[in-house]
């Protein structure tokens, strides 16, 4: 069964229920309340009767005497309200009004009860025309009057009509019944527009579920913050909301894959259509004798480039997936630098530039030689290769435990943008610097991150496009160092920081 009928259904009855059990409850009450009443009020005129109107003559045989002169005055009195008064001295026998048989008799049961000294309520209906309209409804109060022994010497009993009290009660019912339907009328039209709002808004929730399992991802639906409706609809927006977040990731990651293919098929054509050039001349003996030994050599140079690449890309991958383990020692840094600064001393030497090495005759690093040694190296490489002309100072000095390293040169400088994106693999700023005379595969930078990275070592770059780039670098100490795992942190939030 569709929802919309199943809460219909359900409103419905509970209606129907409520409205029917307050009206059989409120009519029994009231019908037992005008009961109470008349009963009450009969029970009064009988005390008084056997008060102002009864005695018993004592003798051999005590009799019950009345006063029937008073007894009819004020049956007369009582007439308007339909009261009639009989006083029986066995079941079947009167002696008021007359002395006589009974029409109505008292039953055994009911004159076993007055015997005890109990009064009986009893409802019977006119049929022997008691009053003058026969077929009314009675109502009688039968009142013992006892000796001063206990003894049973007569019943009076007073009755009257209860035709006003039933007449109110349809009066009732009737209007319980208008009030019914009105109710449930009222009541089916405001259950009708609830049921269609509340099934409306999840069928809104459904639509929307709908077209993000068709991978529709924008889709939001408006809330107000009033129900539980409202929050499931404001999680569906939040589940929405990350879905498209991850989808764009992934959509990200999966575009960096295709590059960083694209990427490393491209940077190894280069020397791999240098060396098969060389090779298929050499082969047709199209290259002269006197420059097959240049060929050579540019051949080993391609190579070598080729197993760079491979290296670098190994080692990158390495550290990535914490296969890169490293062998942390106290060191001394200055000589460290100072023989990366005597193999990059040519390199600059070539393009004018100058190292100026401004360091303590002692300076105590905790980091594994080889990858510091790499760290620096490529950061040189790059203050030389961006560099004419210019100077490349290096600068160190302990802060606390840590050991603080600064490269500045004076080159082309990078703006924030080229910065951000310095680290990534493959990354140029410039891709027509890829003829440059050393490095060109964009993955040094990647490296020295990842390198970082394992050290927990902090990098601020600082730079600005033509006035230069200053690296700096803070190496902790061994007890802050070791308290770390030797796992890169993939938030990336540690180590890289700008100042520009
Ligand atoms: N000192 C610097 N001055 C200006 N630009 C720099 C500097 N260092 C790095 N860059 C920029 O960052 C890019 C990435 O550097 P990275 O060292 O990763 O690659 P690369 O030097 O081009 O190639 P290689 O893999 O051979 O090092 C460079 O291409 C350059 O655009
Ligand atoms: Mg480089």
């Amino acid at each position: 069964m569709k929802m919309f009928y199943q809460q219909f259904l359900a409103f419905f009855l509970m209606i129907t229920i409520t409205l029917l059990t307050l009206g059989m409850t409120f009519l029994g009450l009231s019908r037992s309340m005008f009961y109470q009443n008349t009963w009450d009020r009969l029970q009064d005129y009988a005390y008084a009767v056997k008060t102002q109107a009864m005695d018993i003559r004592q003798g051999k045989d005590s009799k019950v005497v009345v006063d029937k002169k008073k007894l009819v005055i004020t049956e007369q009195m009582l007439s308007g309200r339909h009261i009639k008064i009989r006083i029986y001295t066995e079941p079947d026998k009167l002696i008021f009004p007359d002395s006589k048989k009974a029409t109505t008799k008292i039953s055994s049961k009911c004159w076993s009860k007055l015997k005890r000294g109990q009064s009986v309520r009893a409802k019977t209906s006119d049929s022997r025309g008691f009053f003058k309209d026969s077929n009314r409804q009675l109502t009688n109060i039968y009142e013992p009057y006892l000796d001063i022994k206990g003894n049973l010497m007569a019943v009076v009993s007073v009755g009257t009509v209860m035709n006003g009290i039933e007449e109110n009660l349809k009066e009732i019912k009737r209007n319980l019944l208008y009030a019914f339907f009105t109710a449930v009328v009222l009541g089916t039209i405001v259950i009708f527009v609830l049921t269609h709002y509340f099934t409306n808004r999840i069928t809104k929730i459904q639509r929307a579920t709908r077209q993000v399992a068709n991978g529709d991802f924008d889709v939001q639906i408006d809330t107000c913050h009033h129900d539980e409706l409202d929050d499931l609809a404001e999680d569906f927006n939040l589940m929405t909301r990350s879905l498209k977040e991850s989808q764009v990731e992934i959509e990200r990651q999966e575009q960096r894959r295709h590059e960083l293919m694209a990427n490393a098929a491209h940077e190894m054509r280069t020397p791999l259509t240098t060396i098969n050039g060389l090779l298929e001349g050499m082969a047709y003996g199209a290259l002269p004798e006197e420059d097959q030994e240049q060929c050579i050599n540019l051949m080993r140079k391609e190579t070598t480039r080729l197993i760079r690449l491979v290296n670098e890309n190994l080692d990158y991958e390495k550290s990535r997936s914490g296969e890169l383990v490293l062998a942390k020692t106290n060191f001394d840094a200055t000589s460290a630098i100072n023989d990366v600064v005597s193999q990059l001393h040519k390199m600059a030497g070539d393009v004018g530039d100058r190292f100026i090495v401004k360091l303590p005759p002692l300076l105590n690093v905790y980091a594994d030689k080889d990858r510091f040694i790499q760290i620096i190296t490529n950061i040189g490489k790059n203050a030389v290769q961006f560099t004419r002309d210019g100077t490349i100072t290096i600068s160190g000095e302990k802060h606390g435990n840590d050991t603080m390293i600064s490269i500045a040169d004076t080159g082309i400088g990078m703006t924030d943008e080229e910065i951000s994106n310095m680290w990534e693999r493959y990354y140029k700023a410039d891709p027509s610097r890829k003829v440059a005379k050393y490095g060109e595969s964009g993955i040094g930078m990647a490296i020295v991150h990842q390198l970082l990275q394992l050290h927990h070592a902090k990098v601020c770059v600082d730079s600005a496009p033509g006035k230069g780039t200053t690296f700096t670098l803070l190496f902790p100490g061994e007890a802050i160092a070791s308290d770390g795992s030797d796992q890169p942190q993939d938030d990336g939030s540690v180590v890289v920081d700008s100042r520009d």
